[in-house]
């Protein structure tokens, strides 16, 4: 008999999957669910899969791992695919893939499951981190082979007695710590303003308070690390955020996302901490580095991003990425100050332990440790290319003149 780990999410695909797994491979259908911060009733979701079918069911709590490993990463990458997604989902990925796997290995599976589409990009995540971790292993996507929509998934569900809810949202959500993605129903026309229901984290403006939240963010090499003088495990530094954040409305995104398979999605999130932090981060790379180190830097953050996105957590280039990544957070202890209100987010000031910014430069006192004098020489060579192209423009239009 075939045996089969699925990453069990609670959800109907994954839920109408057990069943199905049991009806087209009469497989043993193993079920794995990952907290990576979404808020759900885990024990609900045990019970769900028992109910559906499963022959055993495992729990892992990646909450700590996903915080350090995973979303550190994406604040040191500055993290936001097409300048704006902080890949709340991209980034979780990989880890549920690879405990899935484990289970499979450890449970004697021959083959690992996801309930993901084919025209997603989950697919390519998990099917890359699958063939990474644990390639002797069959991958089966019932969703994609079956090529049911929800209509058809709801009626099999209640044909075959399972516990499904479709009246419990017309959305289809994913949720971690590091955000939260709504698509479907009428937010598949982008013309369409989402409704105030299809938000959980960030509360509409006029809910928010009078008295605005001011926030010291301290980072040690590169990691958030406390909050407002407090030492934090990163996961609890998160949820904060996630909840001042929300309180003073700020946090929704909503944007015409290009996915890998080559189609456009409109795609609404919530993330209140990921860009907090990815914000303030931000900023305080450019109290620290140099002028050609940020630039470079921009461009591997924006490579980065797309490499998540594009569910190639495992490849060498984005290992090499990494390790430049890693070295250029050396310098980058500090802390940011920032104020939350009515939806925005201010910067009012930053401070870094090893700063390139030295006020004895720039300053436009006579304490002023910077010689203009030497700027004379400076600015004469500068202007050197410039001066010989205008040479050249001019004797050509004299010798056109002339002629
Ligand atoms: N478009 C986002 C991404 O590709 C969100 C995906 C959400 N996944 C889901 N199964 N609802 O990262």
């Amino acid at each position: 008999m075939l045996r089969v780990a699925l990453a069990y999410s609670g959800g109907l695909d994954t839920t109408v999957a057990i069943k199905w797994l049991e009806e087209k491979y009469g497989a043993e259908v193993i079920t794995v669910t990952v907290d990576v911060g979404q808020e759900e009733n885990f024990k609900e979701i045990e019970e769900k899969a028992y109910r559906s079918g499963a022959v055993k069911h495992v729990f892992i709590d990646a909450k700590k791992r996903f915080a350090e490993e995973y979303v550190s990463g994406a604040v040191m990458a500055n993290a936001l695919y097409e300048g704006v997604y902080p890949l709340s989902s991209a980034l979780s990925r990989p880890l549920i893939a690879e405990e899935v796997a484990k289970v499979a290995l450890r449970e004697g599976c021959e083959a690992v499951a996801h309930g993901c589409t084919g025209k997603g990009n989950d697919q390519l995540r998990f099917d890359t981190t699958f063939s990474a971790v644990a390639p002797e292993l069959k991958i089966i996507a019932p969703v994609r082979e079956w090529n049911m929509n929800r209509d058809d998934e709801i009626e099999y569900a209640l044909q075959h007695g399972l516990p499904v809810n479709p009246r419990k949202s017309r959305f289809s959500v994913d949720e971690n710590l590091w955000g939260r993605s709504i698509e479907a129903a009428e937010l598949e026309d982008p013309w369409t303003e989402p409704p105030e229901e299809a938000f959980k984290l960030v509360r509409p403006i006029r809910e928010t308070p009078d008295k605005p939240a001011e926030l010291t963010i301290r980072f040690e090499e590169g990691v958030p690390r406390s909050l407002n003088g407090e030492t934090l495990e990163l996961v609890d530094l998160i949820k904060r955020l996630n909840k001042i954040g929300g309180e003073h409305g700020f946090g929704v995104l909503d944007h015409i996302e290009d996915r890998v398979v080559g189609i456009k999605s409109r795609e609404v999130y919530e993330a209140p901490a990921a860009l907090i932090l990815v914000t303030a981060h931000m900023d305080l790379e450019k109290m620290v580095l140099g002028r050609r180190f940020l630039s470079f830097k921009r461009d591997v953050d924006k490579l980065w991003a797309e490499l998540v996105y594009e569910g190639l957590w495992f490849n060498p280039l984005k290992k090499a990425l990494d390790a430049f990544i890693l070295e250029s957070q050396r310098g980058l202890t500090g802390e940011v100050r920032l104020r939350l209100y009515k939806g925005r987010l201010a910067i009012l000031g930053r401070r870094a332990e090893k700063p390139l910014y030295a006020k004895e430069m720039i300053t436009y006192s006579r304490e002023s440790l910077f010689d203009q004098k030497a700027g004379e020489g400076f600015s004469r060579i500068w202007s050197i290319e410039t001066y010989l192209a205008a040479l050249v423009e001019k004797k050509r239009r004299e010798d056109i003149k002339a002629s």
